[in-house]
């Protein structure tokens, strides 16, 4: 295996957003563009390579080419497969047929080469796709992990900081659950800086904020960037960044993405996001944090209302 070798699947908007971001991380040594569009993968992958003159990231490969280059892989991220559009029903479920199909002929193709490399998948229902590479195929289900809800988090995270004007990465919580409608908060657990979320209205002096509120805005944030210009990618693309980061460094950071539950949180059978150890192995551990009952029956309803949807493509 070629350390801080990755592939990215896909060289649509979230695929070339994420190759940007990982060349911008300097941390890798390659980046290798695989595509059905063969030309759009190499144009990406030839853009991005002049960009490294202004950059100074020194001697990253960027180039386009096939499955086979997962086979020394250190991580390969699975960005393939259609986005919800526009016009169409604003859910990401609606792409799960179809990018169950994807999943399976890119997964079919990855074990065809490499058992090693980190699978980062991204393709949405991210949950959905998650559960199907780690269960249909005999890959090691700790080298294969969905973003979920890092994404959400992040979301979180800003909208409080920006409302208590504290630094995003003072602000600590999870947004657990679905990568999407059923998504919840553990606000519990929410902090800035060690201050809980419910004395930060006098600690600093602005009005309480709505949590209610604020978990819609999260929940809300893709599909209302989606109608506003098509489709979301910057953030995504720094997500995986970050996961890419913490595999590269072996950083065993704590980061709410997506696995296959065996019973943690007494849920089982579908993949759903909560926090996990990531390092150099993948996920190197599922965390059990202390939920409230409220929150803990609200993870449990959104692990069921997935559970209905990946019965729905077995
Ligand atoms: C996002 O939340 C649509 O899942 C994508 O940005």
């Amino acid at each position: 295996m070629i350390k801080n070798k990755v592939c990215i699947i896909g060289a649509g908007m979230v695929g070339s957003a994420t190759m940007m971001s990982i060349l911008n991380s300097g941390l890798v040594a390659e980046i290798v563009m695989i595509d059905q569009n063969e030309k759009k993968a190499a144009g990406e992958a030839l853009d991005a390579f002049h960009t490294t003159s202004f950059t100074y990231v020194p001697n990253v490969l960027i180039r386009q080419g096939n499955y086979e280059d997962c086979k020394d892989a250190q991580i390969i991220v699975m960005s393939a497969g259609p986005s919800v559009k526009p016009g169409e029903k604003l859910d990401r479920r609606i792409l799960t047929k179809t990018n169950a199909e994807v999943t399976r002929s890119v997964m079919k193709e990855i074990i065809r080469y490499t058992q090693e490399a980190i699978i980062i998948f991204v393709s949405n229902p991210v949950d959905v796709v998650t559960y199907i590479a780690q269960n249909e195929f005999n890959y090691p289900r700790n080298k294969i992990i969905g973003s979920g809800t890092l994404l959400d988090t992040a979301r979180m995270r800003r909208i409080i900081g920006e409302h208590f004007m504290v630094d995003t990465k003072n602000v600590h919580g999870y947004i657990l659950g679905e990568h999407g409608a059923t998504a919840m908060a553990t606000w519990s657990l929410c902090n800035l800086g060690g201050i809980p979320l419910s004395d930060c209205s006098k600690k600093f002096n602005k009005p309480a904020v709505n949590q209610e509120q604020v978990l819609k805005e999260v929940i809300d944030a893709g599909m209302n960037i989606l109608m506003a210009k098509g489709y979301t990618n910057y953030g995504i693309a720094e997500a995986v960044a970050r996961m890419v980061k913490a595999i590269v460094l072996n950083e065993l950071s704590v980061l709410p993405v997506s696995t296959t539950l065996e019973g943690e949180y007494g849920i089982k059978d579908v993949a759903i996001s909560v926090p996990c150890i990531i390092g150099q192995e993948g996920i190197q551990s599922i965390l059990d944090i202390p939920l409230t009952k409220e929150e803990h029956d609200k993870l449990l309803a959104s692990a069921n209302s997935l559970k209905e949807i990946i019965r729905t493509i077995e």
